[in-house]
């Protein structure tokens, strides 16, 4: 039943900052799928005695795909698939599954927080037995092979019913069909103080919690609704859906349109949170107020002692170069391991391997820590919840007294979309060429103490990664320019801007930045060069 079946290469397969992502429309093409998935195949090598992962957020052409990589996986000679039922696995409880099942890797069917439908996105995230994503020096040998394919193998059965629980068996392949949602709501019981959090929804306390219609639905009607005791139609959009309901799952102030407006009302309820498409970022919110992404990752570190998995220490925590340095105070405060990565969930892999650090997140909405080695949007969820629980505070009460006790990083991020990617790529490299000169040069009252590319040099594999581009003044402030590695057309441009204050803590953030935003667009001539005046989204 295995045929071998000739095939052209595509030559756009190189994966960004997390996995391959591209337009529902290109995936969909002839072989699109199967090129890729042989070539991860033909890299790993030798598949016998080998178990992977697999499922998705239940996007637009997940349940095709989803057959395709079986009948591929069986045909290659891979001996087990763990298979979300229905085919549904967040990437958080992916990265638990391969974790807890010692697996050797696998692969989430997602396009993140990108929009999905026939005219959004599709993609394919690969992790490894780490439970995340592979390193780029395995990912650039997989474009490679992209390039060069030639055929691929599939077993031709019937699909597979993905439908009920158990096991079964594909072409010789063991196929084990499980329940998405079980293993991971043990963890998190295993993690926070879930009789604390019931305990406070007992007492009254209200939540929002808005699934976007995508994967985490399930998940947090059963954590939040039936474990916790939040009241009913406290999870909304909870059916996962293959368009979103027409949603674009970013849990931002703009796309999480929906949940910021009830948030802001007087009918407001006490706490409020969305997710991601594929369930790994979180936005947080408290009544009629918005806590930064940057923010959150420093408020959790600052009271890991409340959380019963946490309180006998963290080893450290890390961040992306372009999330603000908010956490830095508290990981000197604390006297713990701080540091500073490139942008993509994978380079916190090899920090959380060898126990450097506990927590770690990104300005784009994404926090987690090493139960699991992908971000985790409930997780973050049920962190802020037991600290509101175990402190009796506001979420707005718990920031505010957060920068009264380290100052406030005031923090926007500006994205240009659209770009050509030529126009882009030519600004990069310009102001490259520019930044070292500007130090010590004063604009618009602030000094560049330095500038120039931000260099990781991973203390683990001594791997070193260039991403993106760092202004800073004397101040503190400072402007990041980095190209999206996860958009599937055109370039995005993004531009991070931060300045601290010490004092001035309940300040408008737009208002703050007024000068660094001037500055960041001259040097960088991004109105001259691309024709924007206005960034296209500002988070
Ligand atoms: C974006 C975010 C980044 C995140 C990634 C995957 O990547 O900026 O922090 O890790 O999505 O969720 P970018 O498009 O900036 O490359
Ligand atoms: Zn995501």
């Amino acid at each position: 039943m295995i045929k071998t079946i000739a095939t052209t290469p595509y030559t756009d397969q190189k994966m960004g900052t997390a996995g391959l992502r591209r337009k529902s429309k290109v995936v969909t093409q002839p072989n699109y799928i199967e090129n890729f998935m042989q070539s991860i195949f033909n890299v790993i090598g030798e598949l016998k005695g080998k178990t992977f992962v697999v499922g998705g957020d239940g996007r637009y052409y997940n349940d095709v795909a989803i057959q395709k990589i079986i009948k591929m996986a069986a045909a290659n000679g891979i001996s087990r698939l763990i298979i979300g039922q229905n085919g549904f696995i967040s990437t958080p409880a992916g990265s638990n599954i391969i974790l807890k099942n010692k697996a050797d890797g696998g692969f989430i069917l997602s396009a993140s927080h990108n929009p999905g439908g026939i005219n959004g996105d599709f993609g394919i995230k690969y992790s490894n037995h780490t439970g995340g994503q592979i390193p780029s020096s395995i990912s650039d040998k997989i474009y490679q092979e992209t390039l060069k394919i030639k055929e691929y193998k599939i077993c031709d059965v019937a699909d597979i019913d993905l439908s009920k629980l158990g096991r079964q068996e594909v072409c010789g392949m063991q196929i084990d069909v499980i329940d998405p949602v079980k293993d991971y709501v043990e963890m998190m019981e295993g993690i926070f103080d879930f009789a604390a959090i019931k305990a406070l929804f007992a007492k009254g306390f209200t939540m929002r919690f808005d699934a976007m219609n995508a994967v985490t639905g399930p998940y947090a009607l059963k954590i939040f609704e039936e474990i916790l005791g939040a009241p009913k139609g406290s999870v909304v959009n909870y059916k996962p859906l293959p368009d979103f309901g027409g949603l674009h799952p970013d849990p931002n102030m703009v796309y999480a349109k929906e949940l910021v407006n009830f948030m802001f009302s007087d009918k407001a309820a006490d706490f409020g949170a969305a997710n991601d498409g594929d369930g790994d970022r979180n936005m947080i919110l408290g009544k009629k107020f918005f806590v930064t992404p940057s923010d959150s990752l420093a408020i959790l570190t600052d009271h890991f002692n409340l959380i019963p998995a946490y309180k006998n220490g963290i080893y450290g925590v890390a961040k992306s170069a372009a999330t603000s340095t908010a956490v830095e105070k508290v990981a000197k405060a604390h006297n713990i391991g701080y540091y500073e990565v490139p942008t993509g969930w994978k380079y916190f892999v090899n920090l959380m391997d060898s126990k450097r650090i506990t927590f770690c997140g990104e300005e784009s909405f994404g926090t987690g820590s090493s139960h699991i080695r992908e971000k985790d949007g409930i997780w973050a969820v049920l962190f802020w919840l037991n600290i509101i629980a175990a402190t009796g505070k506001s979420v707005e009460e718990i920031t505010t007294e957060f920068w009264q006790k380290y100052g406030r990083s005031y923090y926007v991020r500006f994205d240009f979309e659209g770009v050509d990617t030529e126009v882009a790529d030519k600004m990069m490299a310009d102001l490259e060429a520019k930044l070292p000169s500007l130090a010590g040069q004063t604009f618009e009252g602030f000094k560049v103490s330095e500038a120039g590319a931000f260099v990781y040099n991973d203390p683990v594999d001594h791997s070193s990664t260039k991403n993106g581009l760092i202004v800073r003044f004397t101040d503190g402030s400072r402007i990041v320019y980095r190209l999206s590695g996860t958009g599937s057309s055109g370039a995005t441009i993004r531009v991070y801007l931060e300045r601290y204050s010490k004092d001035d803590l309940k300040n408008d953030p737009l208002k703050m930045l007024t000068e660094i935003f001037k500055i960041a667009m001259s040097i960088s001539e991004i109105p001259e060069r691309t024709g924007k005046h206005q960034a296209d989204v500002v988070t």
